[in-house]
């Protein structure tokens, strides 16, 4: 039987390999100019990590993790997301007593074991930025800005940014209590999984997918009605900072995020046109959640943003040309015999910083210009008898076809003149 990769995962091939080298390095870029450092942690973490993070009762901890058991009988886990594996790292190192906030980014494979369809996958990477130590209203906009202008930065401006506030553990802790007695008259009408939840976390049933639950809890009592007056005011900033730098967003009452840590502001990016899993992104602020692995009390906001959903908008949106892998110079060698000269200038030609390629399969010299053309070569350097006997090569411009003979020791010089010049 053939071995085909897992369900659920795939290959990046070469070619799109590139989109998404094109794509890290606008959003690394557009985090560094932000302030932001890059932190790498492990792809798998303690169990306990997770459940304490993310929340015990989250579909993600009950449903989609990768749970296993290691030699030593350890309970590990594939991380389903990059938030809580943060918080843990800046708990162990004792990062809180440095200089805040903390500002880090990064960018990596999770796993979540969820149904695979169009945007859905087990294995899939985020982009993140997580932002510790300071509750300022100010901060969670410039969070806000920083994804808008990496959305920008690839060409995706026809985004639909929600937002809403989840409050704070008081505020919402009466406000749970409120959405129980409103739901518990109705709850026959709710589908299975909201009959459970609405004791639960009734939050969630907000947000569930079926017309049928939303119809049943009409008129629902709101969060922001019911937010306390410090949760209500640092929204009201955060929302009047997004519209004097001209950032539209709606608010939107059934934003409530399927993970547990969040407090205030909760959002989420919608980039409509893409299929079912339109949410490019979500985030929001997370102050209860280093305490709750062990950590001091000190707060956290940041956000996450799907990078193949991403790349799916920019294919499907056509908004941006990306830059294709090309080589400056492809040498094409006339005869078998020549092979060892044209090692060595090929070696020589990287060595001087030039990307360069040749074929390695015996083509005929048009088969040969054939393939400079496929790997998007500038140049073309043909070597030939009559180069090696008269210590030059060919050059030629592939895109105006001129040609010129250039001694060996000018070589370098004349075609890092040719490449500065173009
Ligand atoms: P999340 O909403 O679970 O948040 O995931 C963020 C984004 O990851 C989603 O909007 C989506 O684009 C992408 N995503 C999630 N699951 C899949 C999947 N199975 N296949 C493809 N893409 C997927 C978080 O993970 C939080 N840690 C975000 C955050 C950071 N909050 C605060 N800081």
């Amino acid at each position: 039987m053939q071995i085909k990769a897992p369900r659920g995962t795939y290959d990046i091939l070469p070619e799109e390999a590139v989109k998404w080298q094109w794509m890290e390095q606008i959003m690394k870029e557009t985090a560094a100019r932000f302030g932001y450092q890059e932190i790498r942690t492990p792809v798998f973490e303690h169990t306990e990590l997770f459940q304490r993070g993310v929340g015990e009762s989250t579909d993600i901890v009950t449903k989609e993790m990768y749970t296993f058991h290691d030699k030593s009988q350890r309970s590990l886990t594939l991380r389903p997301e990059g938030t809580a594996s943060c918080t843990r790292a800046l708990i162990e190192h004792s990062l809180y007593n440095g200089t805040l906030p903390i500002k880090w980014f990064y960018a990596g494979p999770m796993f979540r074991y969820d149904r695979p369809q169009t945007g859905r996958y087990r294995q899939f990477h985020q982009f993140g930025v997580e932002a510790f130590g300071s509750r300022s209203p100010f901060l969670d906009a410039e969070v806000l800005f920083l994804l808008v202008e990496i959305l920008q930065g690839m060409g995706l401006s026809e985004y639909e940014l929600h937002l809403n506030s989840v409050g704070c553990p008081l505020c919402r802790e009466q406000y749970r209590q409120k959405l129980i007695d409103h739901m518990a008259p109705v709850k026959d009408k709710l589908c299975k999984d909201c009959q459970v939840r609405y004791l639960q976390n009734p939050l969630r049933v907000l947000d569930c997918k079926e017309a049928t639950c939303h119809q049943a809890i009409i008129n629902y009592p709101t969060l922001i009605d019911n937010l306390c007056d410090d949760c209500r005011t640092h929204y009201g900033m955060v929302q009047q900072t997004l519209k004097d730098n001209g950032i539209e967003f709606v608010h939107d009452n059934n934003l409530v995020r399927g993970l547990d840590y969040y407090t205030n502001t909760a959002f989420e990016v919608h980039i409509p046109g893409i299929g079912a899993q339109s949410a490019v992104g979500g985030g929001g602020r997370y102050d209860g959640l280093v305490e709750s692995i062990g950590g001091p009390s000190l707060p956290g906001i940041g956000f996450a943003l799907g990078m193949e959903r991403l790349l799916l908008a920019v294919d499907k949106l056509g908004c941006v040309s990306r830059a294709q892998q090309t080589v400056d110079v492809f040498l094409a060698v006339m005869q078998e015999n020549l092979e060892n000269q044209a090692a060595s200038l090929l070696y020589k030609l990287r060595q001087q910083g030039l990307s360069a390629d040749k074929d390695y399969n015996q083509r005929s010299g048009r088969a040969q210009m054939k393939l400079a053309d496929k790997l998007g070569a500038k140049y073309v350097i043909l070597l030939g008898e009559d180069e090696i006997k008269g210590n030059f090569v060919t050059v030629r411009d592939m895109k105006s076809k001129e040609q010129w003979k250039i001694d060996n020791e000018g070589l370098i010089p004349f075609l890092h003149e040719c490449l500065d010049n173009r």
